[in-house]
């Protein structure tokens, strides 16, 4: 029997159309891009659902609290076997690891995108859309949690990372590997990764609290801390340094956040290098200076961790374990 997917599209360079420099994204609506996939009518029932169309860099928290409702609501319906996102991919990692942190459900939720318009020569939007069909309706990703589907693979949203700004082979999963891959129609997994319990299940549901707002700041040789001073003085509650390495920064820098996280700003050190996790107490003392490390989290995901933790009152002494059990 075929199963019963839902398909929400919130834009992104899958629903762009060249114009005269470049393309726009987000200008298709959801039924054009179907079309271009006609196939999907052998593969599930579907219902499809405009829920935004923008480019992924427009994209902010207050919509995507609306799109886990949303998310969550289809999931919640017995009948329905699996939920696709379509969405722009420079913040699909952002995105999926949101929903990932929040939504409760076995089902596969699985965003895609594409990273050619739909009007360019050999787009690879159709095909995307089609694996992620396949994939929301596989019994083989129940339990895996959110993840990405594109170019024929199948990254996890705790895992996943865009590394390329134009290749349709984009998204790596640095360290752990892929989820699955997928050749023709057979989905071919590959880790037994499982997702684990976060305790912020259903908790961005009910209120649309605005955030309280976190900042990255890049490393780079002879930083300046006063950029890092300013954004606390604008309300920042948290601060996440893309060091250098494993997380390090410049002796300044770490002085002004020595005094930030004695005032009980949440600092965290992440790294801006793409592979390998960022350890505790390495060239940083991080226990005497007050700081949390990022573990495998990329700055964007630890930012997203950060937003959510803060605003459902965390403890700072608990964020570092949380750090460790989702990262
Ligand atoms: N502006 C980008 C976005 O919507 C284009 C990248 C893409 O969709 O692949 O995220």
């Amino acid at each position: 029997m075929k199963k019963n997917i839902v398909i929400i599209a919130t834009g992104g360079t899958i629903a762009g159309e060249s114009n005269s420099k470049g393309y726009d994204s987000g200008v298709l609506t959801v039924e054009r891009l179907l079309e271009s996939v006609p196939q999907l009518s052998g593969l599930a029932e579907f219902e499809a659902i405009q829920f935004c169309n923008i480019g992924s860099q427009d994209m902010n928290f207050s919509t995507l609290q609306k799109l886990v409702q949303l998310i969550q609501e289809k999931c919640d319906r017995t009948e329905i076997d699996g939920v696709v996102v379509i969405h722009g991919t420079d913040t699909m990692e952002e995105s999926t690891f949101f929903c990932d942190l929040v939504i409760d459900t076995d089902k596969p939720i699985v965003f895609t995108g594409s990273m050619r318009p739909n009007s360019s020569l050999s787009a690879d939007g159709p095909l995307n859309i089609y694996n992620a069909v396949l994939a929301a309706s596989s019994e083989q990703l129940h339990g895996y949690g959110v993840v990405v589907c594109l170019n024929g693979e199948i990254h996890s949203a705790r895992t996943v990372l865009k590394s390329h700004t134009t290749s349709v082979g984009t998204f790596i999963s640095p360290v752990s590997g892929v989820i699955a891959t997928i050749v023709g129609n057979a989905l071919f997994c590959q880790s037994k990764y499982r997702r684990l319990r976060s305790p912020f299940i259903r908790s961005q549901l009910q209120d649309l609290i605005p955030f309280p707002r976190v900042d990255i700041f890049y490393g780079y040789t002879a930083m300046n801390e006063d950029l890092i001073e300013y954004s606390v003085s604008q309300g920042a509650k948290g601060i996440i340094l893309a060091g250098m390495g494993n997380g390090n920064v410049n002796k300044s820098v770490v002085d002004c956040c020595v005094r930030l996280a004695a005032a009980g700003i949440c600092v965290v050190r992440a790294s801006r290098v793409a592979n390998g996790p960022v350890v505790r107490n390495l060239e940083i003392d991080d226990s005497l200076c007050g700081f949390v490390v990022s573990g495998n989290l990329s700055p964007q995901k630890a930012r997203v961790l950060v937003m959510i933790a803060l605003q459902t009152g965390v403890s700072m002494n608990e964020i570092q374990k949380l750090f460790y059990e989702l990262g």
